[in-house]
């Protein structure tokens, strides 16, 4: 899988690109990461990548014309997903999350500002992803939400890819808590099915807590 970011903050990936997973992954060439800086497809002195909304009002815009030159620069002929950042998009949930660690190359556009001019969103974005319902100061975290959730999914990541199918949303529940040792910590005791050896009541009881974890923090989920 090879991941094309675009941004005008390619130092804010440095240690996200070598650390943990990510960066084992990395390491490992079960992914790679490449980093284009936006700024550098601008061609006047103040290499400006921003401008006034037209119609007027607060914040600034990103330009057209180096967006346009820096996804031609990374896409070239391709007919490969271009994913912009925007609290606009749609909620990047577990299921598209699923649906990309399943594609080889794709672009990821981080804006800043206000947000691109929308003729780059008509020309070439193919999907519009929310991380949530707040509003960041541009698409980079977003970016590395994606990537994270994606690489774990990827063959040999993590070692053991039922870790993964396991997690929190792969089955519309939230994940069931978690002990390891020792067994008494402090007093509080790890529940005995968990020590009972017996798989089926165990799952069970992973279940059961998945179940009252959703209902209380997620009713919508159920
Ligand atoms: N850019 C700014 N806020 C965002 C959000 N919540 N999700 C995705 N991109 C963003």
């Amino acid at each position: 899988m090879n991941i094309e970011i675009l941004t005008l903050f390619p130092k804010l990936f440095d240690n996200f690109l070598q650390e943990s997973v990510v960066g084992i992954a990395i390491k490992q060439k079960a992914i790679s990461v490449n980093l284009t800086d936006i700024r550098d497809f601008t061609h006047d002195k103040y290499r400006s990548v921003d401008d006034y909304p037209y119609g007027g009002g607060a914040g600034m815009v990103m330009k057209p014309e180096p967006l346009y030159e820096a996804i031609q620069h990374v896409k070239k002929d391709r007919d490969i997903p271009v994913i912009y950042f925007t609290p606009q998009g749609k909620l990047l949930i577990q299921k598209i999350v699923n649906k990309y660690s399943k594609i080889k190359d794709m672009i990821l556009l981080c804006g800043h500002y206000k947000e691109i001019d929308q003729r780059i969103r008509d020309i070439f974005v193919t999907e519009e992803l929310s991380i949530g319902d707040y509003v960041l100061s541009g698409g980079e975290i977003p970016a590395m939400v994606m990537i994270d959730a994606i690489t774990r999914l990827q063959e040999g990541v993590l070692g053991d890819m039922d870790s993964a199918l396991t997690d929190s949303h792969q089955n519309r529940l939230l994940g069931c808590p978690h002990f390891t040792r020792p067994s008494d910590f402090k007093g509080k005791k790890v529940p005995d099915v968990l020590l009972s050896g017996n798989h089926k009541k165990i799952e069970e009881w992973r279940k059961q807590k998945a179940l009252e974890i959703t209902k209380k923090n997620r009713p919508e989920l159920l």
